[in-house]
């Protein structure tokens, strides 16, 4: 019997067989259920994934109960605080932090790619004006298959290479686009002597017929929320990118399903909705009646930005941005009466028994959208920004998957619980 295994015995049957434990670096051991269906003829169930380790990687580690995130083993804290949102890249996808030599070639590579073919512009005049700018991202991100055929190569390691740092560097070409398409304004053409967030945020903001400046505070808070957001394991939307990524469809098309599951408002799209249910409050007089409204099995109303999968602890990225929060309003001198609410709706939700009880903090998706507002980001924009940040993620779970030994197909099975098997019945006999 091997040591590390759980027996497990089918009681109709009395057949037992042995499931081998598995062990990584951190975090729980995993029962090996690869052979559970060929040895017993059962599948294991879990909708949702509540129990379910999906695949081996060495990219992210979270730990939910202590609200630990590490990025190839470096705490988030230690990054925010030293580390930039281009040197995060760089970490995500070669799995080190680079050299002096080795960043200034990475990052003169990233902003020497952020131009986007001129038949991909023309993509945007077709999208209605008032189209949510995720909506845009969806298709003109799908669409990059059909411009750049020449890194389309799955199985060559420097096609993947190009590709993720196309990825990287014409997102937020994309990004800004779609918002300034949406204002029938002009698609500024990016500057490759400007930082990454500088880069997005004069995309944004610039206008022909005049100087842009952009404040040192504003393109700092944007890398940090850049970086916060720069992976996750496999959450929702990186689960569908190797979900796609296993078809062997191209990066492209990968990163494309992961932006349309990233646009949910259970996902990424909470940070807009912690927004439109702090103006919904309208008034810290109000909070009660809303902290009733959540804890209300019948009503549907939750607080958005409360609660999450993996943390049952402060989100340690909701407690960085926090800061940052602060000392936005501060710099910026904004007085945004949200704020006030958000403030005492956090201080509410965590005395109340209801939300100790289910271990439901505040996440990152609560305070990133009130920094953002401070940023003079438009609501709209807000989960496009979390798309940015969270491209290198999913570039880097994807690479790691396809360059894994043996390679299946995702192809979860399912429980039947439909009609038994019955034979057609002809129209005029129903
Ligand atoms: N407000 C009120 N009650 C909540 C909330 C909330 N925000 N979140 C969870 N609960 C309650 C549920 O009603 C459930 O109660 P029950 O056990 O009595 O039925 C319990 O807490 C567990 O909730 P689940 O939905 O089962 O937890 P799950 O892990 O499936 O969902 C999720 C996590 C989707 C994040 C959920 O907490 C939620 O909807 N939060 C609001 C949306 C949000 O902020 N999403 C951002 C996630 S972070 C990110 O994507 C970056």
């Amino acid at each position: 019997m091997p040591k590390d295994s759980v027996t497990i015995t089918d009681n109709s049957t009395g057949k037992t067989i042995e499931i081998p434990i598995r062990r990584g670096t951190h975090g729980p051991a995993v029962m090996d259920v690869s052979g559970l269906y060929k040895n017993l003829g059962i599948f294991t169930y879990d909708p949702g994934f509540l129990s379910t380790a999906s695949c081996e990687s060495d990219i992210t580690f979270i730990d939910g109960g202590k609200g630990v995130l590490l990025y190839r083993g470096y705490p988030i804290e230690q990054l925010a605080e030293h580390s930039s949102f281009l040197e995060v890249c760089y970490l995500l996808w070669y799995g080190a932090l680079p050299t002096k030599d080795q960043f200034e070639k990475f990052r003169w590579i990233i902003s020497h790619h952020t131009m986007v073919h001129e038949g991909l512009r023309e993509f945007y005049s077709g999208f209605r004006r008032d189209a949510h700018p995720m909506a845009v991202m969806v298709g003109v991100v799908g669409a990059l298959s059909a411009f750049y055929h020449d890194s389309l190569d799955i199985r060559d390691e420097r096609s993947r290479e190009i590709s993720a740092h196309r990825l990287i560097a014409k997102m937020p070409t994309i990004a800004a686009w779609a918002y300034r398409y949406s204002r029938g304004e002009p698609l500024p053409y990016p500057r490759n002597n400007l930082g990454y967030a500088e880069n997005f945020l004069h995309m944004m903001f610039s206008y022909p017929s005049e100087d842009y400046t952009i404040k040192p505070v504003t393109a700092k808070a944007l890398d940090l929320i850049f970086l916060l957001h720069a992976d996750h394991e496999q959450n929702a939307s990186t689960s569908t990118v190797r979900l796609a990524g296993s078809s062997q469809a191209n990066p492209f098309a990968c990163v494309s399903a992961g932006v349309g599951t990233l646009w949910g408002p259970a996902h990424g799209g909470a940070n807009e909705a912690v927004i439109k249910m702090l103006e919904q409050i309208e008034d810290v007089k109000n909070i009660d009646k809303y902290v009733a409204k959540a804890k209300d099995h019948n009503d549907p109303f939750r607080l958005m930005g409360f609660g999450h999968r993996v943390y049952k602890n402060y989100d340690p990225r909701a407690k960085i941005i926090r800061k940052a929060c602060l000392e936005v309003l501060e710099e910026l001198k904004v007085d945004d009466p949200l704020f006030e609410i958000a403030m005492r709706l956090e201080e509410i939700a965590l005395k109340d028994e209801y939300f100790i009880e289910k271990k439901l903090y505040p996440n990152v998706d609560f305070y990133s959208g009130i920094i953002q507002r401070a940023l003079r980001i438009p609501t709209s924009m807000f989960t496009v920004i979390f798309t940015i940040g969270r491209t290198i993620g999913w570039i880097s779970q994807w690479g790691e998957m396809i360059t894994e030994k043996v390679q299946r197909i995702g192809r979860p099975r399912q429980l039947y619980i439909g009609e038994a098997k019955r034979d057609y019945v002809p129209m005029d006999q129903r």
